[in-house]
């Protein structure tokens, strides 16, 4: 009834009136457009390794040992190889999902992208030295320039102050530092003959830091974090001594040791010394060393080997047949492994690891002292 009576036929005069109204608030949301872009949306940008990197190795020239843009790369989810070192997602495609953003594309990716939502300068391989298989990826420092370039490009389009309130709204992610130590063990590196591990791992944790507080300096203030897996125990490392007969590789698990302990020290520091920083440090750690030790527990048949690779664990860095030999082995179903290649894990872990940094318990056993979603949302 009451519906009824609203619905009654309006007068002429109202709808001229109404007609205006329309018309109004239409033309000043399409003016406002830019400006909603920065108020409803928090941007991702995302740095670091094949962890996280969706496909700008395609680009840039390197080899296939930095490559993911061929098949069974991608057979999960994408049904073609995007350059992501999984079968399907990565963490960082999960993340921007839950905080309905599209999935964030490779800086490099040709188009006229916008970079209202943010982009992804991840690149396999890379580490926080430049020293870091040089030449082959685009070290941390590079991927800070291309960061800089996209800030010009959304002041141009947002006007210095929208592009500023863009900028610390927000979330900026990083998975680096395994490359660093991985390259050590895998090119014959003398590294560690010149420095101790600690001295090492500080010459590493420094450069993170310069890195974080030019973007702190430039408006950032949302940072979120994933620490060191136990890659000693990645099927690629358990099998690099042969003396060792496949068990973990010891000195790759204590530089891991050291960098995760300093790393989480540094942003502690960091919370005290900048004003407004925010973190959050996601243990992928220990949550990713539980899967591989009780794989049943979450679902998985298989914690050690690899669903795609050769030789021993199928440690031997085929999967593709485009690196070491034409030879792989392929799982029939990726969903019951952690690791997918040698060194990298299944859509599957990668989903649930996401689940927990998003929304995870506040501990330092799993996401601390925020988790994302708190930095999307609650600041
Ligand atoms: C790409 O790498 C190859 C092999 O290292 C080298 O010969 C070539 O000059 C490089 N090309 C560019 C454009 O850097
Ligand atoms: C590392 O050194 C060993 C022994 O000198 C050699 O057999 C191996 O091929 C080297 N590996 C690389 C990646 O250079
Ligand atoms: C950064 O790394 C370089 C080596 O690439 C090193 O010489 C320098 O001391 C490091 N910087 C910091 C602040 O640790
Ligand atoms: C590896 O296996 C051999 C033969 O079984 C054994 O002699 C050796 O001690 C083992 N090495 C390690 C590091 O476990």
């Amino acid at each position: 009834m009451v519906r009824k009576s609203v619905m009654a036929k309006p007068s002429p005069l109202f709808l001229i009136f109404f007609l205006h109204l329309v018309l109004v608030s239409s033309s000043s949301t399409s003016t406002d457009t830019r400006s909603e872009h920065s108020r409803n949306h928090v941007a991702l940008f995302i740095f670091g390794d094949s962890f996280f990197d969706a496909g700008n190795n395609n680009y840039i020239n390197t080899t296939t040992l930095d490559q993911a843009n061929f098949w069974p790369y991608g057979e999960t989810y994408f049904e073609f190889p995007t350059g992501r070192f999984s079968d399907g997602r990565l963490i960082s495609d999960f993340i921007a999902e839950y905080a309905k953003l599209p999935l964030i594309p490779p800086f490099l990716q040709p188009g006229n992208y916008q970079y209202y939502h943010g982009v992804n300068f991840a690149s396999a391989g890379a580490g926080a030295l430049v020293e870091t298989f040089q030449g082959a990826v685009i070290d941390l420092k590079t991927q800070l320039k291309y960061y800089k370039k996209v800030q010009t490009w959304l002041r141009s389009k947002l006007g210095k102050v929208e592009a500023e309130i863009t900028l610390s709204k927000a979330v900026y992610l990083f998975s680096i530092g395994t490359n660093d130590y991985m390259s050590i063990f895998v090119t014959n590196s003398t590294v560690l003959n010149s420095y101790s591990k600690s001295e090492y791992v500080g010459i590493v944790i420094g450069n993170l830091t310069t890195i974080v507080k030019d973007i702190y300096k430039r408006g950032g203030r949302k940072f979120g974090f994933i620490n060191l897996l136990p890659f000693g125990c990645a099927p690629g490392i358990r099998i690099v001594k042969a003396e060792n007969n496949g068990s973990c590789l010891e000195e790759a698990s204590s530089l891991v040791k050291l960098h995760n302990k300093a790393l989480s020290k540094l942003l502690r520091k960091l919370e005290k010394q900048l004003k407004g920083f925010k973190y959050s440090l996601y243990n992928f750690n220990i949550n990713l060393r539980q899967r591989m030790n009780h794989p049943s527990k979450y679902g998985f048949k298989e914690g050690k080997g690899a669903c795609c690779g050769s030789g021993q664990f199928r440690g031997v860095f085929s999967c593709g047949g485009k690196r070491l030999g034409k030879e792989f082995q392929l799982c029939k179903n990726p969903n019951e492994y952690v690791f997918w290649d040698s060194y990298h894990l299944t859509q599957r872990v990668y989903k649930q690891l996401a689940d927990q940094m998003w929304n995870g318990a506040r501990k330092p056993n799993s996401v601390w002292p925020y988790n994302l979603r708190d930095l999307f949302q609650a600041f």
